[in-house]
């Protein structure tokens, strides 16, 4: 079984001469949050604006639920909801009311299409206040409401939460959430903000000048990226040996044929100085290093960083 929903592959737009995205290889997995963090500029939108056909692709492919969009995009489109663009909002209607227009365009089957959608992003049914008069947050709800009407398995959020104050981000982060765990859909997301990727992604693409710098799990970032003992030593095999025998490490990794990253932090280094050196090791260095995601973020971006 192929549990990958979104797959691209060499994945390249180019406006003119200018490549805006360069070959990118995303893999967005079944019943996930995928992150795409970039900053301003960096290829985001386009990215997701050719998975869903509405921009021609220049080369490369994008594949969704195992198909390429192109010639299928009416049959897949009944299983996505998407925010790109704001949609036309009605601006002298309800919340509900709008939600309905759209419910009767894409012939919705669902009876509790417009109330259900609604309760998932904390609107109220049938209130009063039309979308004239609706806050910035209380728009980009509807818009989350309108992309989730028909219960699509996959979501695809450019930004959602931009523009929204911190407490607006914490409950549409709240409620993407519970999107993907109680109701299990599979999300792609999109964001400039380190931190709102961080609290929220499963998994995380890095797109900088349109180049997919890093695809991973958020876990195995954060393991790579938090607290570890770095080791210098004249001999990497034996004092590997010795580690595990002695000392029982096992999550560790090698850098480079001197030093070796411990994540086991609680290890008592004087006790291990005293046996490498005992085994005739040399300790060139050890101590414990702490790197945050945002230094990693800005090592790999090259620059100032994204949060
Ligand atoms: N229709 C277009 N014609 C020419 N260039 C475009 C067009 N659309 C986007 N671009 C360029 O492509 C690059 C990537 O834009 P894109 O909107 O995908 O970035 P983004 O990561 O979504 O940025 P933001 O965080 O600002 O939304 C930018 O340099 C942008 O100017
Ligand atoms: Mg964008």
């Amino acid at each position: 079984m192929n549990d990958t929903v979104i797959k691209t592959k060499q994945l390249t737009k180019k406006y003119g001469t200018q490549t805006v995205v360069n070959k990118v290889g995303l893999h967005v997995q079944k019943g996930r949050i995928y992150g795409l963090l970039g900053r301003n500029g960096a290829g985001k939108t386009t990215i997701m604006k050719m998975i869903l056909g509405l921009t021609p692709i220049t080369s490369g492919s994008a594949e969704v639920f195992g198909r390429e969009i192109g010639g299928n995009a009416k049959r897949i489109y009944s299983r996505i909801g998407a925010i790109i663009e704001t949609p036309g909002f009605y601006p002298n209607l309800t919340g509900t009311e709008n939600l309905e227009i759209f419910a009767r365009l894409r012939g919705t089957a669902f009876p509790n299409a417009v109330k259900n959608a609604l309760e998932v992003v904390g609107l109220p049914y049938k209130d009063k206040k039309t979308f004239a008069h609706y806050s910035l947050g209380m728009k980009q709800r509807l818009g989350i409401a309108n992309a989730i009407l028909h219960d699509p398995e996959l979501l695809i959020l450019d930004e959602p939460t931009n523009g929204l104050d911190p407490i607006g981000i914490a409950e549409v982060r709240e409620f993407i959430k519970a999107l993907s765990v109680e109701h299990g859909k599979t999300i792609l997301i999109s964001s400039h903000i380190l931190s709102e990727i961080s609290l929220l992604a499963d998994d995380i693409g890095i797109i900088d000048q349109g180049v997919l710098l890093e695809e991973s799990s958020m876990r195995e970032l954060e393991k790579r990226n938090g607290k570890y003992i770095l080791l210098q030593v004249s001999d990497i095999p034996k004092t590997m040996l010795i580690l595990e025998r002695s000392f029982h490490v096992k999550d560790y990794s090698v850098q480079d044929e001197q030093t070796v990253r411990i994540y086991d932090t609680a290890l008592n280094m004087g006790e291990v100085n005293k046996a490498l050196v005992m085994e005739e090791i040399t300790v060139i260095s050890s101590g414990i290093c702490n790197d945050t995601l945002e230094d990693y973020f800005k090592k790999i971006t090259g620059g100032e960083g994204i949060a």
